[in-house]
């Protein structure tokens, strides 16, 4: 619970039983068909109690209210959002779409929507809208996004954002990882996967811990410094019309620190949602 809602409903407390506490007026007697006599409350004690179970009523909604969170994660190619997604994943259980984990996805099972999208991604251009929308729409639409989401790499372009509006998502907060071009040239270019754990290594900044797992390594095909430098160039293009549509929930994070330090500040900001 956040602070804000702690003092308020502390506040609600002291009502209750302020209101609790008048009992000076006449008892009144309560029957029922069942139970002639079931008891004698004074007016003040059944105003207090119906005045309870109501503040207790809308301090639960509200709680429950506050528990989905829906998050969006923006930030250029290697700016850090798969790593911040796995430390949001592993505190706030949320659940985490990636647009490019999705389009992966279909790339290697070779579907009719992964066979368009493979040829845009291996040139670091961003996959046609008639690809990616839907199916990150019919992401949220699963039942595990009903308690809230963490959206990775999308939108990334203003038809994006808008196509998200008109189905009625739209995201409590904003993550921009501001990191600069040439700190991203050089994570991508040492980035490597291990296929066996899912674990994302980078060869300088986050060296695999064995010669047995450094040999298993692979690269992503788009993370060479050619391709990423066309990744970037579309990350400019079009990073502007996304963020302005989001500028009121928007949080500018600078991502060029310590992976933990970047989160503590993520982490502040979810929990204060
Ligand atoms: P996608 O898979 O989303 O790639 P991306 O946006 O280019 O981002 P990356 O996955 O490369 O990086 P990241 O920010 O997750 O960084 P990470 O945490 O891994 O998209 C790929 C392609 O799919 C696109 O080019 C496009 O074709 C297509 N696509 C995707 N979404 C689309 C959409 N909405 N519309 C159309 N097409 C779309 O970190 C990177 C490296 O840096 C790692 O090695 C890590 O260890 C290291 N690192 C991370 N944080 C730090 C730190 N703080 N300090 C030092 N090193 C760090």
């Amino acid at each position: 619970m956040t602070s804000k809602s702690q003092s308020s409903s502390r506040k609600q407390n002291e009502i209750i039983q302020i209101s609790a506490k008048k009992v000076q007026a006449p008892p009144v007697v309560i029957a029922s068909k069942s139970s002639p006599v079931i008891g004698a409350l004074s007016q003040t004690q059944i105003a207090a109690g119906v005045f309870a179970a109501c503040a207790i009523g809308i301090t639960a909604k509200k709680a429950m209210q506050k528990k989905v969170k829906k998050i969006v994660i923006a930030g250029a190619p290697a700016s850090g959002k798969g790593k911040q997604c796995e430390l949001i994943v592993k505190k706030f259980g949320i659940t985490h779409i990636s647009a490019g984990d999705l389009l992966r996805a279909a790339v290697a099972q070779g579907t009719e929507d992964g066979l368009r999208a493979k040829e845009f991604m291996d040139r670091g251009d961003l996959v046609p809208d008639e690809v990616v929308v839907n199916m990150v729409k019919s992401r949220l639409n699963e039942p595990d996004c009903a308690n809230g989401w963490l959206l990775d790499g999308y939108p990334r372009s203003a038809s994006q954002a808008e196509a998200l509006s008109s189905y009625g998502i739209e995201p409590d907060l904003f993550l921009l990882l501001d990191v600069p071009d040439e700190e991203l040239l050089e994570r991508v270019v040492g980035r490597r996967l291990d296929p066996v754990t899912g674990q994302i290594y980078h060869l300088k900044f986050f060296p695999p811990p064995d010669d047995a797992v450094a040999k298993r390594l692979t690269q992503r095909s788009d993370d060479t410094e050619e391709k990423a430098a066309n990744r970037l160039k579309v990350h400019h293009a079009n990073v502007n019309a996304v963020t302005s549509k989001y500028k009121v929930i928007m949080k500018t994070i600078d991502g060029n620190r310590q992976k933990t330090t970047v989160f503590k500040e993520i982490e502040g900001l979810i929990k204060s949602m």
